[in-house]
Formats: structure tokens, sequence, C-alpha cells
């Protein structure tokens, strides 16, 4: 019985990490100006992952521009800098922003 339920927790641990993700972007109060498949204030994540399929450095310089913010690139409105997100953080959420298709 014991290892049916490590077992069952395993798996929920193995499926939920893009969900785990997403709680991150929600908590961090990314999703009050971005949706995964509509644009709001910022991009849609689905065309910022398009935008950036292939290139090899945009997981960094992602994360970069979500800790640092700035405009530009989707239009004048800027993102602010978003001093909640500490590095590590940043990380994960452009990792995500770039896995979601
Ligand atoms: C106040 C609104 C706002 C918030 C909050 C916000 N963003 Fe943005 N975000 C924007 C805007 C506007 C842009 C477009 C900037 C540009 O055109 O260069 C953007 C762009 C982006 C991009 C694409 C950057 C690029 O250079 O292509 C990513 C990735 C991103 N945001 C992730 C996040 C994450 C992760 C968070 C939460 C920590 C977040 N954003 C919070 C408004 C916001």
């Amino acid at each position: 019985m014991k290892s049916i339920l490590f077992a069952l927790a395993a798996a929920v641990l193995v499926a939920t990490p893009v969900l785990a993700d997403q709680a991150l972007a929600q908590t961090k109060n990314c999703l009050s100006c971005h949706s995964i498949d509509k644009k709001i204030v910022g991009p849609a994540y689905k065309d910022v992952a398009k935008k950036y399929a292939g290139q090899k450095d945009a997981a960094d310089k992602l994360a970069s521009k979500i800790m640092k913010g700035g405009a530009g690139v989707w239009g004048v409105v800027p993102m602010p800098v978003n001093s909640q997100v500490n590095e590590a953080e940043a990380k994960k959420l452009a990792a995500w922003v770039l896995s979601l298709k």
C-alpha cells in the first residue's frame, strides 16, 4: 500500500513541472500582463516561444529581460523591472515560456 502511494506521489511530481512554473508566473504577477495564448499588456507567451524558437541564447536573454524589464521588442509599452523575481526564478520562467507551443 505504501509503495502504491509513493508511486502515485512520484507520478504527480513528474507530471506537474509545467503547472508548477505556471503557478510561479501567477505568484510573481506575470499573468496580470501576460497570458499563454493571448496578448494582454505584454505578448502571449506562445508568441514569445515562437519568436525565439531555435535561438540558443534565448533563455538567458529572456531571463535578464524578465528581471530588468525593457521595451521595443513587441511594441512601445515597456515591461517594468520585476524585482520580485530572483535570477533562478527568472531562468525558470524563461525556460517555461520557451517550452510553450
Ligand atoms: C506591467 C506589465 C507586465 C508585467 C507585470 C510583466 N510583463 Fe513581461 N512584458 C510586458 C511587456 C509590455 C512586454 C513587451 C516588451 C517589449 O516590447 O520589449 C513584455 C515582454 C516579456 C517577454 C518577452 C521579452 C522579449 O524581449 O521578447 C517575456 C519572456 C516576459 N515579458 C515575461 C514576463 C515574466 C516572466 C513576468 C513576471 C515576472 C512578466 N513578464 C511580467 C509587460 C509585463
